[in-house]
């Protein structure tokens, strides 16, 4: 007799991007994304715009990713969604969302835990592509956060090395506004740098104690040091970009790696995993790739729309905790801050 198939729609809202996934066991049938412009000028997400954007755009999306998925909505088997972290009136729409869905489907409701998702999108069927070996270290870097994290299990996993300070994403993002680019510019930031040289400028790298990562004095030195040289050289950001983002990018994703090889080193652990939006970087693959034979790890990267917010991350996690039986009901609410399980309970 062969097994039924499970369909699981994932929603995930927990920052700027509205994103609704339909899943068919670990096969992502559709996995659509509503970025949000709106916050380009200011710097960063504004929260209040953020929440008002994803209430517009949370139907039409999760109806496109059912139509896209060619599934009708009593397909649905469970509805996994993301309860945190991320900012609290974003969640609350997605969540809200999940559970009216729910109960008027009458299906089981999963509340999963945003960061868990961005490590278990390597369990994502990708045609074929191998998946991370038990147990195995993610680096997972990204807006909010910057984790090295110990996978025991699918929905076991322990923080080993975490920020003490701004999220590498951050780093990109403050490193970039400093350089006149509007917001998110990590990914300028990358596009830049494939035309700059990363030796011509060196900042200095923190020291920083265990497994942790800081990155608040990096952005601090980056801005004094152009402070300085454009007093000098108004033009200087402008003709000197390209090394400017290079040397930037060096800088961040050297920190990252020399944590990450000493984690490896000191818990013999050689299968290797990046995730999160920061991981979308060309130089971070790059550079895993190169340690990787260099060191003999299998690495593991997953395609870029996995890396950044997506609900297909959310939805493979939800299908571990069907599977699992793990549960919620209509009394969960959103929360900006969890504790690191995988449904932040
Ligand atoms: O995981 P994510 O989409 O959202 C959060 O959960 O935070 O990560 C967003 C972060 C932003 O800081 C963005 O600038 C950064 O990922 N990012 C990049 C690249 N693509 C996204 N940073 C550097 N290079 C990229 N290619
Ligand atoms: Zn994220």
């Amino acid at each position: 007799m062969t097994q039924k198939d499970t369909i699981i729609l994932g929603i995930e809202s927990s920052c700027d991007d509205t994103s609704a996934a339909v899943l068919k066991n670990d096969t992502i049938l559709s996995n659509l994304i509503a970025g949000q412009s709106v916050h380009q000028d200011y710097g960063g997400v504004v929260p209040e715009l953020a929440s008002r954007a994803h209430l517009k755009n949370i139907v039409p999306v999760v109806d496109a990713a059912i139509k896209k998925a060619g599934i009708t909505i009593n397909d649905i088997d469970a509805i996994a969604f993301t309860k945190g972290p991320g900012l609290l009136g974003s969640l609350v729409v997605g969540t809200s969302f999940a559970k009216t869905l729910a109960l008027a489907l009458d299906v089981p409701l999963i509340d999963v835990n945003h960061m868990y998702g961005h490590v278990l999108a390597h369990f994502i069927n990708d045609h074929g592509k191998a998946k991370p070996d038990f147990p195995f270290l993610c680096l997972t870097v990204s807006g909010g956060h910057t984790q090295i994290v110990l996978v025991r299990d699918h929905l076991n996993m322990e923080i080993i090395g975490t920020t003490l300070d701004d999220a590498a994403g951050e780093a990109f993002d403050k490193a970039a506004k400093n350089l006149g680019f509007k917001y998110p510019g990590g990914p300028l930031i990358d596009k830049y740098a494939q035309d700059g040289d990363p030796d011509r400028f060196t900042f200095a790298k923190p020291k920083v104690p265990n497994y942790d990562f800081s990155f608040s004095g990096l952005k601090t030195s980056i801005l004094y040091f152009l402070e300085k040289e454009t007093r000098s050289n108004s033009n200087f950001i402008e003709e000197n970009r390209n090394d400017l983002c290079a040397s930037v990018q060096k800088t961040i994703v050297t920190i990252l790696m020399e944590q990450l090889e000493r984690v490896s080193e000191d818990m013999g652990i050689k299968e290797i995993a990046i995730a999160g939006g920061v991981s979308a970087n060309s130089s971070l693959r790059a550079r895993l790739k190169e340690l990787g034979l260099s060191k003999g790890w299998n690495t593991y990267i997953p395609r870029s729309e996995y890396c950044t917010d997506n609900a297909a991350m959310i939805a493979i996690t939800g299908r571990f905790m069907y599977e699992a039986k793990i549960f919620t009901d209509q009394s969960i609410t959103a929360q900006a801050r969890v504790p690191f399980t995988h449904s932040g309970s």
